[in-house]
C-alpha cells in the first residue's frame, strides 16, 4: 500500500535504506559473516566465465554487477542484453555459468535465454525479487532481492538491491578463492545504508536542481566514466521512461566522437563524479559541453567535490558508490515527470514485467 506517499515510486525510492539493511541482515550468518548458499559459489568457483543476462534496469545493475566479480572474485565476467542474446549469441566458453537478473523473474526475453542455455547444459542462477517467479523456478539457483514488491513501473529499489546481492555474491565467492576482500562489506553496506537516508532526506533540494535543469528541455544528457557511466545509463532511462524527456547516456571519453554534436546552448548535462582515478577528466568532458552552450549539472562524491557541483552525494567506498548516486537520479526523474504531469506510477506504453519477446 502506497500509505501516505502521493506515488508507489516516492515509497519505493524511500524504502531503499531498509531494504539494505534487510539485505545485510538476510546474507548473514550466525557468527555475523557474509554467507550465500555454498553451491552456488561452487557453481561460480567451478565456472571459467560468468554471462550475465538480464534487461532494462537490470541490465545496467549487471553491468556494475560486473565489475563487483571481476574485481573482487577475479572472474572473467560477460553482460548481455537478453532480447540480444538469442541472434548474437557469443562463443561461449568452456564451463560457463549464467546468471539472470530480473526483479520479476518473469521477463519473455530473459526466460527465452534461459530455456536455450537449459538446452544446452549450461548451470543458471536468478537473482529476482521473487520466490517462486518463472525464472527462479527454472534455474538452478536463486539468491532473493529481498526487496518487498516493487508496484511503480519504474524499477528504483530492485537496482540497489540487485547491487548489494551481486557484491555480497562477489564477496563471498572471493573469500572461497581466499582472495583478500581489502574492506569489511558489511560496515561499508551499513554506511550506504545511512547514505541513502541522507539522500532521501534531501528531496527538497532535488526537486529543485529537477526544476532549474529539466522543467522545459526535450532532452538531457548523462555523462560519466567507469562505474559512473553505467550509472549515467540507468539515470536516462529513469527519466526517460517517466517523464518522457529524451534522455541518453554516454561515457564523457565518448562525447568527441560523435555525442557532443547535440549539445545546443541550454542543454542540460547531468555528470557524475564519483571516483577519483576519473575526476578530472570527467570534469575536463564537462568543460567542454559547457564551451558549447551546455547547462551543466554536476553530481559529485564529497571529497571530490568542487564549487561548482549542483550536488554532493555522502562518501562511500569507491566501488559501491553505484548504490547511491543513483538515488539522486531516481528523485530527478521522479520530479521531472511530476512537474510535467506524467503518471508516474503507470507511464505510457509500459508494462511492469513484459512477459512477451
Ligand atoms: O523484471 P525485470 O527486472 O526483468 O525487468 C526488466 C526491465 O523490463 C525493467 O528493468 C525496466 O527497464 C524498468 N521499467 C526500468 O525502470
Amino acid at each position: 500500500e502506497k500509505g501516505t506517499y502521493p506515488h508507489y515510486m516516492l515509497k519505493e525510492i524511500d524504502e531503499q535504506p531498509a531494504v539494505m539493511r534487510k539485505i545485510i541482515q538476510a546474507y548473514q550468518n550466525e557468527q555475523g559473516e557474509l554467507t550465500i548458499d555454498p553451491e552456488i559459489i561452487h557453481a561460480l568457483n567451478a565456472a571459467d566465465r560468468v554471462y550475465i543476462i538480464a534487461a532494462g534496469t537490470s541490465y545496467h545493475a549487471g553491468l556494475v554487477g560486473k565489475q563487483f566479480i571481476e574485481k573482487m572474485a577475479k572472474i572473467p565476467v560477460e553482460v548481455h542484453i537478453s532480447s540480444e542474446f538469442g541472434y548474437n549469441m557469443p562463443l561461449l566458453s568452456e564451463k560457463p555459468l549464467f546468471v539472470f537478473i530480473s526483479q520479476s523473474g518473469e521477463t519473455a526475453d530473459s526466460r527465452a535465454v534461459l530455456v536455450t542455455i537449459k538446452e544446452m547444459g549450461y548451470q543458471s542462477l536468478t537473482i529476482t525479487n521473487v520466490p517462486g517467479s518463472t525464472l527462479s523456478r527454472e534455474a538452478d539457483y536463486t539468491l532473493l532481492l529481498h526487496a518487498g514488491p516493487e508496484i511503480a513501473v519504474a524499477s528504483t529499489k530492485a537496482y540497489t538491491a540487485q547491487l548489494a546481492v551481486l557484491v555480497i555474491l562477489a564477496e563471498v565467492t572471493a573469500k572461497s578463492r581466499n582472495l583478500d576482500p581489502e574492506f569489511d562489506l558489511i560496515h561499508e553496506l551499513g554506511l550506504v545504508a545511512n547514505a541513502m537516508e541522507v539522500l532521501c532526506d534531501s528531496k527538497e533540494l532535488i526537486e529543485h536542481i529537477s526544476r532549474e535543469f529539466l522543467a522545459v528541455t526535450r532532452n538531457a544528457f548523462f555523462i560519466g566514466r567507469g562505474i559512473d557511466y553505467y550509472v549515467g545509463l540507468e539515470g536516462a532511462l529513469k527519466l526517460k521512461e517517466i517523464s518522457y524527456i529524451q534522455a541518453e547516456g554516454f561515457a564523457g571519453g565518448e562525447l568527441k566522437h560523435g555525442t557532443i554534436a547535440l549539445i545546443e546552448e541550454g542543454t542540460p548535462v547531468i555528470a557524475l563524479a564519483t571516483q577519483e582515478s576519473v575526476n578530472l577528466s570527467i570534469r575536463g568532458n564537462v568543460k567542454e559541453v559547457v564551451a558549447r552552450g551546455a547547462n551543466p549539472c554536476i553530481i559529485s562524491m564529497k571529497g571530490l567535490n568542487m564549487d561548482e557541483d549542483s550536488f554532493v552525494i555522502p562518501e562511500v567506498h569507491d566501488l559501491l558508490t553505484p548504490l547511491i548516486s543513483v538515488i539522486p537520479l531516481q528523485i530527478l526523474a521522479y520530479y521531472a515527470a511530476l512537474h510535467r504531469d506524467c503518471d508516474v506510477d503507470k507511464p505510457r506504453n509500459l508494462a511492469k514485467s513484459v512477459t512477451v519477446e
